[in-house]
C-alpha cells in the first residue's frame, strides 16, 4: 500500500549538452551525450521515492531495453512499479533534449508505450487509488485518462494534485475535480485562456480556474518562486539561489515534493518551502532522475 499514487510517463531521456541551441538548419558539435531516466511521471515517482514516501506508479513502457532499465532504475530507488505495464509491439517512451550552457533546455518527445496508457489501466488498479492519500498526474499519457484517473480518485476523497505539463486544455469537469494544479506561466496561459506576463495577470487567471470549482493553483514562476492562490488566500513564495547547471526535471521535483509535504501532513506553506528547496537542488545537478535529490541533501541544504 503506497500514500502516494501517480499515472503517468516514463521516457529514457536522451541528452545532448550543447554551448548554444542550434538556429534553424544549423548543424553543430556537441559537448557531450548522456542517456538518462526521465519522463515527467517516472521523475515525479523517483523524487518522491527519494525523499522518503511511499510511492506507486501507473504507466507503460515498451517490451524493450529502456522499458526494463526505467523500472529497474524506480524500484531501485524504493518505488511500487508493479503497475507499471509492459507493452508488446510499441517503443519506450523518449525524449531527446538539448541543454545549453545557460542551464536552458529544449525537448522532443516521442510518446511511444506512455499513449498505451489507457482507462482499462486505472480500472485494473482500481485498489491503488482506494488505498492511497494523494493522486497525482502530469499531461504526458492521454488527457482522457488522465481525466478519468482524478475524477475517479477525487470521488474516492483523495487528495488530487494535477501538474499540466506539457499544457492542454482541460475540461470543466477534469478542473473541478483537481484539487492543487501547478502549472508554469505558460500553462496557466493554455488553462485559463488569459495572458499571464505578471504576477498580478497570474492571480487573476487562476481566480478563473478557481471559480470553475478547482481549490488550489500553485504557480512556477522560475527564477521569480511560486504563487500560491486558493480562494480566500494568496501568498508568494521566493526561490532559493542557486547556481544553475540544468533545469530539467525541476517542475517534476517541485510537485512531487508538495505531495510528498501533503502526505506527511506538512503545513502548506512549510510545504511549498520544501518543495521550493528540492527544485533549487534539481537544477544544480545534470539531467532528470540524475538530479534528484534524496531527503537528506534537501535536509542539509541551506540555501539563501
Ligand atoms: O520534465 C522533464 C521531462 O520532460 C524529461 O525527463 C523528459 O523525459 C520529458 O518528459
Amino acid at each position: 500500500m503506497s500514500e502516494i499514487l501517480v499515472l503517468g510517463s516514463l521516457n529514457m531521456d536522451l541528452v545532448a549538452n550543447v554551448k548554444k541551441m542550434p538556429r534553424i538548419g544549423e548543424t553543430i558539435v556537441g559537448d557531450q551525450f548522456s542517456q538518462i531516466p526521465g519522463g515527467k511521471g517516472g521523475n515525479q515517482v523517483c523524487a518522491m521515492a527519494r525523499l522518503g514516501a511511499s510511492v506507486s506508479m501507473i504507466g507503460c513502457v515498451g517490451e524493450d531495453d529502456f522499458g526494463k532499465v526505467l523500472k529497474a532504475s524506480l524500484k531501485n530507488d524504493g518505488a511500487d512499479v508493479s503497475s507499471v505495464k509492459s507493452v508488446d509491439g510499441v517503443s519506450t517512451g523518449i525524449a531527446m533534449i538539448m541543454v545549453d550552457e545557460r542551464a536552458d533546455n529544449s525537448i522532443v518527445v516521442i510518446p511511444g508505450a506512455n499513449y498505451s496508457v489507457d482507462q482499462r489501466l486505472i480500472d485494473e488498479n482500481e485498489k491503488l487509488i482506494d488505498d492511497c492519500k494523494i493522486a497525482v498526474s502530469q499531461l504526458e499519457v492521454p488527457l482522457e485518462v488522465v481525466e478519468h484517473f482524478i475524477v475517479n480518485s477525487k470521488k474516492r476523497g483523495k487528495y488530487t494534485i494535477l501538474n499540466p505539463a506539457p499544457a492542454k486544455h482541460l475540461s470543466d469537469e477534469l478542473i473541478k475535480h483537481i484539487d492543487l494544479l501547478t502549472p508554469n506561466e505558460t500553462e496557466l496561459e493554455t488553462i485559463s485562456g488569459c495572458k499571464v506576463s505578471t504576477i498580478e495577470e497570474a492571480k487573476i487567471a487562476a481566480k478563473v480556474l478557481i471559480d470553475k470549482g478547482l481549490k488550489e493553483v500553485l504557480v512556477t514562476l522560475g527564477e521569480a518562486g511560486s504563487l500560491y492562490i486558493n480562494k480566500d488566500r494568496i501568498k508568494h513564495f521566493p526561490t532559493f539561489k542557486v547556481k544553475a547547471i540544468d533545469t530539467t526535471a525541476a517542475g517534476d521535483s517541485f510537485t512531487a515534493a508538495i505531495a510528498v509535504g501533503k502526505s506527511e501532513d506538512m503545513k502548506l506553506d512549510d510545504a511549498i518551502v520544501f518543495a521550493s528547496k528540492v527544485g533549487a537542488l534539481t537544477v544544480t545537478k545534470k539531467g532528470a532522475q540524475s538530479s534528484l535529490p534524496s531527503r537528506e541533501e534537501v535536509n542539509n541544504f541551506r540555501g539563501e
